[in-house]
């Protein structure tokens, strides 16, 4: 069964259709820079512009870089324009897809949820949380597989910082720091957030996952065992097709 997934970031929105049997892209995916500023209206026709370009009419899966409740409603909007919060995302998106189904959730969320079906948490018992480092810092924490849903420790105080500004991807790129010198800060806030949960496994997500080797290597004293994401960053894009599978936006589902 296929449905669309597409992963709304700070800096892209990527989609593509996703094979839910395999857990994996149906099709190499596509990307448009995500607008600024990132109002509701401008990403809804950037979201548009991907499912447009594989001709989809089916349902369609999204994650929002923020807290989404019951499968609709935005929250919180750290990374995108304020206007976003309390709107009703799904709405909004089906509404400008013509009517397709469209279900939303956060962009950690999905992409842990993808990680423990098919790739690094897959078959992991305990408490497993995933940390995406991108723009900003997303969570997704599991125990025994199944999700705590919008957990937001990007957020979590650190040596009085928001902690994602000091550790996201983009503050290595805002900062100009080395991997070494980013490493020091990701040990950091993995030091802070094993002290708090004590999880079995940290997998790491977003577009540094491809990079682990850069920075994994500089961590130490750790005592939870440390993993790139198995999907890598299309992790949010197939966990965006498993939530609106799960949410019965399968309606139209393409076999
Ligand atoms: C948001 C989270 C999101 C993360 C990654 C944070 O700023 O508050 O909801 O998961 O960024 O995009």
């Amino acid at each position: 069964m296929q449905i669309f997934g597409v992963d709304i970031g700070g800096s892209g929105i990527k989609g593509a259709p996703v094979d839910l049997d395999r857990g994996d892209l149906a099709e190499e995916r596509h990307k448009v820079l995500t607008p600024h500023p990132a109002t509701p209206d401008a990403v809804a026709d950037a979201v548009k512009q991907v499912v447009d370009h594989f001709g989809w009419t089916g349902p369609v899966g999204l994650t929002f870089p923020g807290v989404v409740t019951g499968g609709a409603t935005v929250r919180t909007a750290a990374n995108v324009d304020r206007s976003w919060i309390d709107t009703d995302a799904r709405a909004l998106i089906s509404g400008r897809l013509g009517g397709l189904p469209v279900t939303v959730v956060n962009d950690a969320d999905a992409a842990g949820v993808a990680e423990v079906a098919f790739g690094a948490g897959r078959n992991r018992r305990g408490t497993v949380i995933l940390l995406t480092f991108g723009t900003g810092i997303g969570s997704a924490v599991f125990t025994d597989g199944r999700l705590l849903p919008n957990t937001e420790l990007g957020h979590l105080e650190l040596d009085g910082h928001d902690a994602e500004k000091r550790a996201s991807s983009k503050a290595k790129d805002d900062h100009d720091l080395s991997w070494q010198e980013w490493a020091v800060r990701v040990q950091r806030y993995l030091a802070h957030v094993e002290m708090l949960f004590s999880p079995e496994l940290f997998v790491i997500g977003g577009g540094v996952s491809r990079k682990a080797h850069k920075f994994l290597p500089h961590i130490e004293g750790i005592k939870a065992e440390i993993v790139p994401a198995g999907l890598q960053n299309n992790a949010g894009i197939v966990g965006a097709a498993m939530h609106a599978a799960q949410d019965g936006a399968s309606g139209g589902a393409r076999s």
